[in-house]
């Protein structure tokens, strides 16, 4: 249980650290100072603001960290171009490393400026929420969205590791923790039936509660499980695709409201409800899942349908 969870991929394999992460932080930047690599870090905007002490606690320098507005639009062209730009100005070259400290947002982006920065530099995700911390953290799904559409642009690239250290989500405002827990629900649904049946027994979860570490871990390993055996989603069925469950009506709505309106996890709620609705019309799944699906959400405070009309 305190052990790493090693995503297997070969040789591009990497640790998820889950207990004493923030010292497993520490030993890599050490390490990567000892080989003389540059680092930067790209972070959101209000978690510095809040959170400064950790990246200065794990032995990073004031100049090495790029600050960008919070938000889905930072998850853009502009953002992007940032990004590349402080990494070329500050000369950095193929050793160098970039470093995503935030939730999915800064982590998508961070790990496409890496990807494709000098054709591939290497990147480690600090996930700081919920659902960067269960789901896109881990896997290697990296990029930004388009005024056409979301994720249109990006790279499967794998970070050299992943520090998960849920003493960050006690700073994490309760409407962003509950869309995380969207993301939760996920994997229960389409992976862990025993989980779902855990989350149910459990009630609402918050950033203190004694089950969460194991919850966050569970996921973890569903999730590295799914990208050892189809790392790059093309697998005829099944596979990765699998974690797409409610994205696709997700993103729909998001592209519908605008960006920022509804919160990624927000909008995979009301796509949990609507793909299991769509499950039971196809006649997959038994009418009592929907409401149980509901249920579950609405125990977290997340929207199951529309605020209103898009
Ligand atoms: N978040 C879906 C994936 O990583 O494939």
């Amino acid at each position: 249980m305190n052990e790493a969870l090693t995503v297997a991929l070969g040789d591009r394999a990497y640790p998820i650290h889950f207990t004493d992460s923030s010292k497993a932080l520490s030993a890599t930047l050490a390490e990567l100072r000892q080989a003389q690599r540059a680092v930067c870090v790209l972070c959101d905007a209000n978690l510095l603001a809040s959170r400064a002490d950790y990246l200065k606690a794990a032995g990073f320098a004031q100049d090495e960290i790029l600050s960008l507005p919070a938000g889905e639009n930072t998850k853009s062209i502009e953002p992007y171009a940032t990004a590349l730009s402080f990494l070329a100005q500050g000369n950095r070259n193929r050793d160098s490393v970039v470093f995503a400290f935030g939730g999915g947002v800064i982590g998508d982006l961070a790990g496409f400026v890496a990807a494709s920065y000098l054709r591939g530099i290497d990147f480690y995700q600090i996930p700081t929420s919920l659902l960067a911390m269960v789901d896109s953290s881990v896997g290697g799904k990296t990029g930004i969205n388009l005024p056409e559409g979301k994720n249109l642009v990006g790279a499967f690239w794998q970070p050299k590791a992943v520090f998960i250290d849920t003493d960050l989500l006690g700073s994490l405002p309760a409407r962003e923790f509950a869309a995380g827990m969207a993301e939760v629900i996920k994997y229960g649904l389409l992976a862990d039936r025993a989980l779902f049946d855990e989350l149910e027994t459990l009630g609402a979860l918050s950033p203190q509660s004694e089950a969460l570490p194991a919850i966050i871990r569970r996921c973890c390993e569903l999730k590295a499980q799914i990208v050892i055996d189809d790392e790059t989603e093309t697998a005829a069925s099944g596979g990765r695709a699998l974690l797409n469950l409610g994205h696709t009506f997700a993103h729909a709505i998001e592209n519908a409201a605008g960006y920022g309106d509804y919160l990624h996890g927000e909008a995979v709620a009301i796509g949990l409800v609507l793909a299991t609705r769509l499950s039971v019309e196809l006649g997959q799944l038994e009418a009592s899942w929907v409401e149980r699906v509901i249920q579950l959400l609405e125990t977290h405070a997340l929207p199951v349908r529309l605020k209103s009309p898009l």
